[in-house]
């Protein structure tokens, strides 16, 4: 682990323009830099460095940060990759911190095993371009598949020499111990004389994203029927096939910038396309695609591109493990090759330009494809069309957006000759299945705030809503095609208004937060009859508090998810730290929150992005006192739900007219008086929105 003083230094030392220099070309714009975005291709610069605040925006894609989310995002950096690479340019010495025995043993069992897959890794190498057996064998062989000697040493291909312990005996002598040899399975044991497994085999070393060799794959090259084509390292403690693609350390770049990913076999297949000049290309090693390894690739795309060969055997496989990949929420496209073609054969028959072309022509889209390849199968037959619908369907089911299950079912309903209620209603079969989870789970996610209905309200308590409420959350029941449950125009402009106060919440924390103010603390008290008065009295707060201490006491919960974990995030920072500087905590920013906080804060530099050149910029007029701004910020968030509570008891009076209405009236009544004393609030201020 790097120590907290490293982390620090790193933060303080970085300069956020220096950093982003090294890749993208800045200019000086006013105060800020300017450049074109590395993550769109882009005309005219819309990305936004500020020295300042420490912190870019890419305004093509809404991305934005600190120096080191600029490198997780442009260089797929983890955060600790992050960390040493700015620790490296700014020549700072990296402390690690102390570890405990049973922390230090494990790290020391899998840095030993790092440290012997590199160095076999190596040696396979330096044996295939070499020594007299390697060149003979391992490397011409390489030749004969038209692999360069750039790819070659790219990819770090290599040799294992026809010997029994050639690399066993290697790695003891250079006092690697036998214990990591066996460990990673490189070394297989036996009592009197341990032996290589790769004997003989031309190596493929298996690297992690961030190029660390985890295993290998060993090719062999004589036609010995009886030994495996390729042989694979075993699981290990740093190898686990399921978490790992071959080449994505080369590809992860690639993949973000082209915003998809192709999915291969095998490790030709990719080391062929690398040097066809495609690089976003990855292998699941033969089999199909784990959720981990989704996983792995859904961090850098939400698109995918399966390639298969062209026999129709491997082309029915494929199709089933697709599925998984909907599951994931991803985009899946399809491609196949020719006739007994794979994509290696086939990338190094023909140029660049031709195997581009031929990429983008032959991509399907993967429903599209599906339902045309089995139509042709079942054509005349009804009971495989039968099978054919629940299959479509239940791919169709995987997919997490609704909007574009519509469109499927549209598409699949043409193309299968079959009507669309039909689809629908089998989908809403094989949804009704998981329906009671999947609703639960997303009102748990949803869940705008607690409602103590029957409360009557004062100046604090009238938070909540029952839980089918239908202000922030979709509406009642899941939401298939078919059902009703698209958000309507009016639902979803209040969440917009919703949105927007919650985001000035968060704006007005971030912006104030220390800042202290004499505030009118108002309490609202309803008397016997039913008046609502209002007390008020002048005290000093942070703003920060202010903000808490009001949400607090109105068990208010900011309905969007991220905004409260922001929130949480900034309320705990504050009070963890008496000087609060913006400078501290946007260089702390966790990368999660990176881009919401970004945008709130580069806001200005949004509006004025288009006429920067020769202008001069001037801020948007601030007019308000933070007091005010604060204030009103609070008022309006309290004065939406307020509203909200007002129109759902309305609507109940409505439903019901014949039960007895009197007590739910005369809520209505105290609420609307709880309204109008913060209209007049507001009133005195500027009123951002209008609820109606
Ligand atoms: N593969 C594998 N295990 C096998 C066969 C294939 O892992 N038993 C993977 C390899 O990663 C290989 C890819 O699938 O790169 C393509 O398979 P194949 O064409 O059979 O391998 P090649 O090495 O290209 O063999 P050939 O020269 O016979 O085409
Ligand atoms: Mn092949």
């Amino acid at each position: 682990m790097i120590s907290q003083k490293t982390i620090d230094t790193v933060f303080e030392t970085a300069r956020v323009e220096e950093v982003i220099g090294d890749f993208v070309n800045l200019k000086r714009a006013g105060s800020n830099f300017k450049g074109l975005s590395p993550f769109s291709d882009e005309r005219s610069p819309s990305f936004m460095v500020s020295p300042a605040k420490g912190i870019w925006k890419d305004f093509s894609t809404g991305k934005g940060g600190n120096s080191v989310k600029f490198l997780m995002e442009h260089s797929q950096f983890t955060y600790p990759e992050a960390i040493r690479y700015l620790a490296r340019k700014y020549n700072i010495e990296i402390e690690e911190t102390e570890q405990t025995d049973a922390e230090k043993a494990m790290t020391d069992v899998r840095e030993s095993m790092y440290l012997v897959s590199e160095f076999a890794a190596k040696y396979f190498n330096d044996v295939l371009l070499n020594s007299e057996e390697g060149k003979a064998i391992g490397y011409s062989y390489f030749k004969e598949r038209g692999f360069t000697n750039e790819t070659i040493k790219k990819f770090n291909l290599g040799y294992s020499p026809e010997t029994w312990d050639a690399l066993t005996k290697e790695a003891l002598g250079k006092g690697y111990k036998l214990e990591f040899l066996e460990g990673t399975g490189l070394t297989i044991p036996r009592e009197d004389r341990p032996f290589d497994r790769f004997k003989g085999r031309v190596m493929f070393p298996i690297q992690s994203m961030s190029g660390r060799v985890l295993g290998f794959g060993g090719r062999i090259l004589t036609n010995d029927k009886k030994a495996a084509k390729y042989l694979n390292s075993p699981e290990s403690e740093i190898y686990h096939k399921s978490k790992v693609l071959y080449g994505i350390y080369h590809a992860k770049q690639s993949i973000a910038k082209q915003n998809n990913c192709y999915l291969v076999e095998g490790y030709t297949d990719v080391i062929q396309f690398n040097q066809a000049g495609i690089e976003n290309v990855v292998a699941s090693s033969g089999t199909a695609l784990t959720p981990d390894q989704i996983r792995l690739i859904n961090r850098l795309t939400r698109n995918i591109t399966v390639l298969f060969d062209g026999d129709a055997a491997g082309l029915r496989a494929s199709i089933r493990g697709i599925d998984l990949i909907l599951e994931e929420g991803m985009n899946v496209r399809v491609c196949s090759f020719p006739d007994g073609e794979d994509p290696d054969s086939f990338a190094r028959k023909n140029s660049h330009e031709a195997l581009v072309s031929y990429l983008e022509e032959n991509s399907k889209d993967f429903i599209q494809f599906k339902a045309s390849i089995l139509m042709d199968e079942a054509k005349n037959d009804p009971i495989k069309k039968a099978d054919l619908i629940r299959d479509m369907v239940a791919s169709i089911s995987k997919i997490p957006d609704r909007i574009q299950r519509e469109v499927y079912i549209q598409e699949c309903a043409r193309i299968m000759d079959i009507s669309e209620q039909v689809l629908v209603s089998t989908l809403a079969q094989l949804i009704q299945k998981d329906l009671a989870d999947a609703n639960k789970k997303q009102k748990q996610e949803q869940k705008p705030f607690e409602v103590h209905r029957n409360q009557p309200p004062n100046a604090g308590s009238f938070s909540g809503g029952d839980p089918e409420d239908p202000r922030t959350g979709p509406p009642e029941g899941y939401d298939y095609p078919g059902d009703s449950g698209y958000y309507s125009q009016e639902q979803n402009q209040k969440v917009d208004i919703l949105y927007g106060f919650e985001r000035k919440v968060i704006e007005v924390l971030l912006l104030y937060g220390s800042v202290v103010e004499d505030f009118e603390d108002v309490f609202l008290k309803a008397d016997e009859e039913g008046n609502v008065k209002e007390v008020s009295e002048k005290r000093q707060y942070k703003v920060f508090e202010k903000i808490y201490l009001s949400l607090q006491e109105d068990e208010i919960q900011l309905s969007n998810v991220l905004f409260q974990n922001i929130y949480n995030n900034l309320i705990d920072f504050y009070n963890q730290n008496e000087v609060f500087s913006l400078d501290k905590y946007l260089m702390r920013l966790e990368p999660e929150f990176a881009q919401e906080v970004t945008n709130i804060l580069m806001e200005d530099e949004r509006l004025t992005i288009h006429n920067w050149e020769g202008q001069n910029i001037f801020p948007k007029q601030k007019s308000e006192t933070i007091e005010q701004n604060v204030s009103e910020t609070i008022f309006a968030l309290r004065w939406y739900l307020v509203s909200a509570i007002i129109a759902e008891l309305k609507n109940s009076l409505l439903t019901n007219p014949q039960e007895d209405n009197s007590e739910t009236l005369s809520m209505v009544m105290d609420y609307s008086k709880l309204l109008n004393n913060f209209s007049k609030k507001l009133g005195r201020v500027v009123v951002p929105y209008h609820y109606q």
